[in-house]
């Protein structure tokens, strides 16, 4: 959401000159840097000169001379050391950066800090204007502001930056945060299609991209991964999220956290990353974007928690509160999520940002009656930095005065922000050189944007091989629908930097890859993927009727899904499921690619068409990467991270579901069709499971087809028990009985059959995707830890617990090849 608080005019502001940092500027951070390093030494120094100074010379002027003296050895240090060091800023970052420098440069800071400063550095502000203008340069000046958002010029950031640390008083540089949520002006696929790889080095070396492109702006902080579990594909912000797995979302937030932040957080083109939203805001009722959350702690802790503690543990610098409710307090005021959780049991060392506005918005919750005690709840609860409000800024003075807030809290806070820019490298310099960095969109990127959307692709059906199309045996194909040739819809939600001069539409890259063998015939129909006029549906079948095959590209734009973008009926929209039945009744082939923000129910088309290419929203390269797969040059790869449903009255519907006592089996369910007028009340079979639909979704997790034939044979254990404590390889054999080389995700999930609170039928436990030649035999072990089985039980520990499991290895969470084996209380 990006709507400005502070929307100015224009007109009635003065902006501020904008300057690049000159070398001069540079050369104070490097004399700077060396002087705080040299801070802790001469703390010391002080002390000395002190001690000695009162016992050998009482008097004033011979302490100056000791003073000078001292003064001199740390200038000949420092002009020692910068004339000596080849690459001054490196050395210096990664020096600065050991993790007791940055602590005692925090404290050191911290103590010199106005109680005004420190509310500033907890206080973010919008800055989404092309230039700096005056409110804000003063608020720097002031050192009211500790971070902006929203500005990509990178002479407006520098010089944002110029005046914080050249004309505060204290010279903090400021954290300048942006939504670059899958990618920057390379788009890769939506997070949920990056998701469907299940490869965390392609969604890892994404994410590097998008920060490199971001930090040639200024940017040193993404809002972004968005690893909220998601299992309402009603909820727009599906297609922000990682799916509906704990190991998946977890495995890839990592990847991003890793990606955005590099190896060093301090080098150039690493951004700070912020896990959001802290937590639970997947589970809103009905999928309605804000709306409430009621999540069992059991539930919290075992699905919607753990991705967010695999971030911490992988070092994410920020997370990022849940504008949702949970249980009855909202998240930005919910001390348990914020204080116990995050800080009491995992440790957490970096800060946390409210999301937009959200701490004001605790009033509108109905918990607080007004922006004081709104402010009051958050900041005890744990919120470090205001996001885009003014609720810190206006009345945590207050509340310190009334004792209210103990000073001790905003120091913590405080030193909480602080840490993340010393990380970031920032004081030693927060200046961008653009020139230091690759370029924007470089081959390299649109390579990786290209290989994420081949990847992420999923082929949901493919009946009698109509996929891969050969340009040797058509002649002709119509290339029809309202997503074959648009630009900006197939990049998806959250472009707010994202090129649309850099997309290839699928329309253009078939005929480039095959306009000259092949006739292709392309015709919009429907102006959009809304649009209710079918007046050229009657062109559309005469385009395909004349033609050997027909691909259609259906879907969502862009605009349907995202934040605020939930839908309640998740078919395609508009007059799609028309178009698609009259071009079936051509009785040509009919291939349909969707590309969406979620999961559809595809109950109205599936048996329309003869294959289903799945392709989310797939960003810049989405053309080429369609295009290699429909033809053949590429295998589809890509596996749901998120069950199909048939029918909406399904959700939430997901792989890992309990059995509950009376689970649905071929054998105990009745279709409404079937059942006798006056049937008995018990003659339907007493099952979960809905009368007007199948109790299975239409695509499960894992799902996704290969012009390759996978064929799993066997599976085993290294043993049938395991003590506590150890370990046991899982392994299974598959072969590629086909004559295509592809890539393959192999799945392992597994089910603990008894336990002190019930547990899901199947969890995933471990994925790998490989490569095999045709014909190839391979065997793939996984290492499964007894500590990869725990869970939170009764008493909100984790633990694991003795007992059998069954475990299952193949190509989908349906997978039927299963083994067992048993945990022992060991010694
Ligand atoms: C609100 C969204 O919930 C959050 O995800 C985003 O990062 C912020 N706005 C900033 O735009």
């Amino acid at each position: 959401m990006v709507c400005d608080l502070r929307v100015l005019s224009r007109n009635a502001l003065r902006g501020s000159r904008v300057r690049s940092p000159t070398f001069f500027n540079k050369a104070y951070f490097l004399f700077r840097a060396y002087s705080i390093k040299l801070t802790a030494l001469s703390n010391v120094a002080k002390k000395l000169y002190h001690r000695i100074g009162a016992i050998a010379w009482p008097r004033p002027s011979r302490r100056i001379l000791l003073r000078f003296s001292l003064s001199h050895i740390f200038v000949t240090a420092l002009l020692g050391s910068l004339l000596t060091k080849k690459s001054m800023n490196a050395s210096v970052k990664t020096e600065m950066n050991a993790p007791e420098i940055i602590e005692q440069r925090v404290e050191t800071l911290l103590a010199s800090m106005t109680l005004s400063e420190k509310i500033g550095q907890m206080s973010q502000l919008n800055a989404g204007e092309g230039y700096a203008p005056d409110y804000l340069a003063d608020g720097l000046r002031a050192g009211r502001i500790g971070s902006v958002l929203n500005v990509v010029d990178v002479k407006v950031v520098n010089e944002l930056q110029r005046i914080a640390v050249e004309e505060s008083r204290l010279g903090i540089p400021l954290m300048v945060g942006r939504d670059v949520i899958h990618g920057f002006k390379t788009v890769m696929p939506i997070p949920l299609g990056q998701a469907a790889t299940w490869n965390p080095d392609v969604v890892k070396e994404g994410a590097r991209i998008a920060a490199l492109e971001a930090a040639t702006c200024g940017v040193n902080w993404t809002f972004a991964p968005m690893i909220d579990i998601s299992r309402d594909a009603r909820w727009g912000r599906i297609a922000e999220s990682l799916g509906e797995c704990v190991l998946l979302t977890s495995e890839l937030a990592v990847a991003m956290v890793e990606g955005f932040q590099g190896d060093d957080m301090s080098a150039s083109g690493s951004i700070a990353a912020c896990a959001k939203h802290f937590a639970g805001y997947g589970a809103v009722e009905s999928g309605r974007d804000y709306a409430t959350t009621n999540i069992p702690e059991t539930k919290l802790r075992n699905v919607y928690l753990r991705p967010f503690k695999a971030a911490v543990d992988a070092g994410v610098s920020t997370m990022m509160t849940s504008f949702s409710d949970l249980n009855g307090i909202p998240a930005t005021g919910n001390e348990f999520l914020l204080r116990q959780v995050l800080r009491d049991e995992w440790n957490y060392d970096g800060f946390v940002v409210s999301d937009w506005d959200s701490i004001r918005q605790l009033q509108v919750h109905g918990l607080t009656e007004n922006d004081k005690e709104s402010a009051f709840e958050a900041v005890s609860a744990g919120v470090d930095m205001e996001m885009a409000g003014d609720a810190f800024s206006h009345h945590l003075v207050s509340l310190i005065e009334e004792g209210r807030v103990s000073i001790e809290r905003i120091d913590n806070a405080v030193a909480n922000i602080l840490r993340a820019k010393f990380r970031l490298g920032l004081f030693e310099d927060p200046f961008t050189n653009p020139e230091v960095l690759p370029p924007i969109a470089s081959e390299e990127a649109l390579k990786a944007a290209k290989r994420a959307a081949i990847e992420s692709v999923v082929m949901l059906k493919n009946d009698h091989a109509v996929l891969p199309l050969s340009s040797e045996s058509l002649q002709s194909v119509a290339v029809i629908g309202p997503l074959a040739d648009a630009p900006y819809q197939q990049l998806g939600t959250w472009i707010f930097d994202g090129d649309v001069e850099l997309s290839i539409t699928p329309m253009h890259a078939i005929h480039s890859l095959v306009g000259h063998d092949l006739d292709v015939r392309y015709l919009r129909a429907m102006e959009n993927s809304r649009s209710r006029a079918s007046d050229t549906f009657d062109e559309a079948v005469q385009i395909a009727q004349s033609s050997d095959a027909t691909i259609l590209f259906l879907g969502e734009e862009s605009i349907l899904s995202g934040e605020a973008h939930s839908r309640a009926d998740i078919n395609l929209p508009g007059d799609q499921a028309e178009l698609v039945r009259r071009i079936r009744e051509t009785g040509k082939p009919v291939i349909a690619v969707i590309l969406a923000g979620r999961p559809l129910t595809l109950t109205n088309i599936v048996d329309q068409v003869d294959a289903i290419l799945f392709a989310w929203h797939p960003g810049s390269m989405g053309g080429p990467a369609i295009a290699d797969l429909l033809f053949g040059v590429e295998s589809p790869s890509g596996k749901l991270p998120t069950t199909f449903p048939r029918v909406v009255g399904q959700i939430p519907i997901y792989y890992s579901q309990k059995n509950s006592g009376k689970p649905a089996s071929w054998d105990n369910v009745a279709h409404i069709d079937d059942i006798e007028t006056r049937a008995p009340q018990t003659s339907l079979g007493m099952s979960a499971f809905h009368l007007d639909t199948h109790f299975t979704p239409l695509f499960a997790f894992g799902h996704g087809l290969s012009y390759a034939a996978f064929e799993y044979h066997r599976i085993w254990t290294s043993g049938n028990e395991i003590a506590m404590g150890e370990g046991i390889t899982i392994s299974a054999e598959l072969t590629n009985q086909s004559d295509v080389a592809a890539d393959e995700v192999v799945q392992l999930y597994v089910r603990d059959l008894v336990a002190s609170i019930t547990r899901p039928v199947k969890e995933l436990k471990g994925f790998r995707r490989v490569h095999l030649e045709p014909g190839e035999t391979l065997t793939v072990d996984f290492l499964l830890h007894t500590d990869d089985l725990a869970f939170f039980g009764r008493d909100m520990q984790i633990t694991t617990e003795p007992g059998e499991f069954h475990a299952w290895i193949g190509g989908s969470s349906e997978t039927q090849l299963r083994t067992e084996f048993r945990i022992t209380p060991g010694n």
